[in-house]
């Protein structure tokens, strides 16, 4: 017989008929009478019941029916009169697939700390939390095509090798099949990279955007979704060694039509984890609330996770420059009674703590600034009037900080140039970017969404290891 779902024997009202599911035991309560298991596949967060007539029932199997096992059952779906539930199983057969020895299976039927899970992260997802977690991550992943698409831009595959450092930031994994004892040498005694894979230095890819602009220069619209990779040694709870990363690249568009999409884009995926994911966000929500009533008071979040939601949903993201946020933030009280870690000054790259001023404190919604000095951004955002700042914008979210950040890029060959040499990049080296400018060149724009810190603020999580699979951070490669 086939098997059902979890998820659709919940809302179905097919009583009295044979059912099959298949799953994994979370629960068994047992006495003389009768068991009950609680059986998870996760196809949804709630359990379904199965009822065991314990005299009727193999005692060997009933045994072997523990908390971790892989179990096929076979019964009559009923309406269930037990609370917070509509139906249950009454099971006339039991097939064990794998046991899960008691003595040694990690995950008990108790609250786990999120650390310990972190340990065991081959397991976590079979628990409430990092079920829903993915579950939701599967939606927003959906969700993405599903915006690109309705609108016409074309999903574009940029590489995951490169021999260029976008972000010119140099925190790049480097890619080599030379002998790491003894690499061929040079002349001069450095490593010989003519004699690498490549036949020259690679690298795991920071973004895909450079490759995203050759794409927007033929197709108008594009948008790349893959992995990213950097090497910065931040130990905190807003960086991955390896995220995902959202690129959109339109042509012909300026930094104004550059936020619309923005703002568009990220009320579009926070509806469809409203419309979708109801079960999931319900239980969040309740695990939001506790984590927060543990917290001390000044640092607890203003707003329930779907009530936080649904503000940034409603609201209007608040848009100002870089140079107005910086008076806001001198002007603070927190900044006058010397309460922020970083001091704040113009020319100054906006740390965590700034940021959040802003969107928890002062504006208490979605922020994006805009026109960032030209020193802390990349050399590829276009130069402003003023030659000071540039079309920079980087939208931030309550509890999160910088989510997204993005540009209008610069379009002038000879503006590019000057500013590459500033920064120390070859034009040989990006030659091929270059061309886009000599050939046809006109305003475009893109940003780059960080998918896991979408994902960090949707789920009310706290540390982003928690929001991807399997998290990859220094000195952290497991699994
Ligand atoms: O601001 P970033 O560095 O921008 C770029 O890479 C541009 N090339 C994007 C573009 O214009 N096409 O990174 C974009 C976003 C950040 O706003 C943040 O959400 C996320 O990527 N991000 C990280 N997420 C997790 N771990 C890290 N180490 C991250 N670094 C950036
Ligand atoms: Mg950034």
């Amino acid at each position: 017989m086939k098997r059902t779902k979890i998820k659709a024997l919940l809302t179905s009202t097919a009583f009295g008929e044979e059912v099959v599911v298949k799953g994994w035991v979370r629960t068994k309560r047992e006495n003389k009478e009768i068991a009950f298991i609680a059986l998870n596949d996760g196809s949804i967060i709630t359990n379904i019941q199965i009822v065991v007539d314990v005299a009727n029932f193999n005692e060997t199997i009933l045994k072997q029916i523990t908390t971790g096992a892989a179990i096929s059952v076979t019964g009559k779906l009923i309406a269930s009169g037990g609370k917070g539930q509509s139906v249950e199983i009454q099971a006339t057969e039991i097939e064990v697939y794998g046991l899960a020895d008691p003595e040694k299976y990690p995950l008990q039927p108790k609250e786990h700390s999120l650390e310990f899970l972190r340990e065991i992260a081959h397991l976590r997802p079979r628990t409430n939390t990092f079920s829903a977690i993915l579950r939701i991550r599967n939606t927003m992943a959906f969700g993405i095509h599903k915006f690109f698409n309705e609108r016409g831009f074309v999903y574009l595959h940029t590489p995951i090798l490169t021999a260029s450092d976008c972000e010119g930031a140099g925190e790049m994994f480097r890619v080599t099949t030379l002998d790491p004892i003894k690499p061929p040498l040079t002349d001069v005694g450095t490593v010989n990279y003519k004699e690498d894979f490549f036949g020259r230095q690679a690298n795991l890819t920071v973004s895909g955007q450079l490759e995203g602009e050759l794409g927007a220069m033929a197709l108008s619209e594009i948008y790349t979704f893959g992995p990213t990779f950097r090497a910065e040694n931040s130990n905190t709870a807003r960086h991955l060694a390896e995220f995902w990363m959202v690129e959109p690249e339109i042509a012909f568009a300026d930094l104004e039509d550059n936020m619309n999409l923005a703002e568009d884009f990220l009320k579009y995926l926070i509806h469809e984890a409203l419309e979708n994911c109801q079960e999931d966000l319900a239980f969040l929500d309740q695990r939001f609330t506790k984590e927060e009533s543990k917290k001390k008071q000044e640092d607890r979040s203003e707003w329930g996770l779907i009530e936080k939601l649904k503000i940034v949903l409603e609201n209007n993201f608040e848009r100002l420059t870089y140079t107005e946020a910086v008076k806001i933030l001198v002007d603070s009280k927190p900044n006058k009674k010397g309460q922020f870690k970083y001091p704040i000054s113009w020319g100054t790259d906006l740390q965590s703590e700034h940021e959040r001023y802003l969107v928890e404190k002062h504006f208490k919604k979605p922020v994006i600034l805009t026109n960032y000095p030209r020193e802390i951004k990349s050399f590829y955002m276009k130069l402003d009037e003023d030659g000071k700042t540039v079309r920079a914008m980087d939208v931030l979210f309550p509890g999160i900080g910088e989510i997204i950040g993005g540009s209008q890029r610069e379009e002038d060959l000879d503006k590019l140039v000057m500013r590459m040499k500033e920064v120390g990049l070859k034009e040989e080296d990006l030659w091929w970017y270059l061309d886009t400018r000599k050939f046809g060149t006109c305003p475009h724009s893109g940003f780059g969404l960080g998918f896991e810190r979408l994902i960090l603020f949707i789920t009310g999580m706290g540390n982003i290891r928690d929001v991807i699979p399997f998290p990859r951070t220094p000195q952290n490669c497991e699994f």
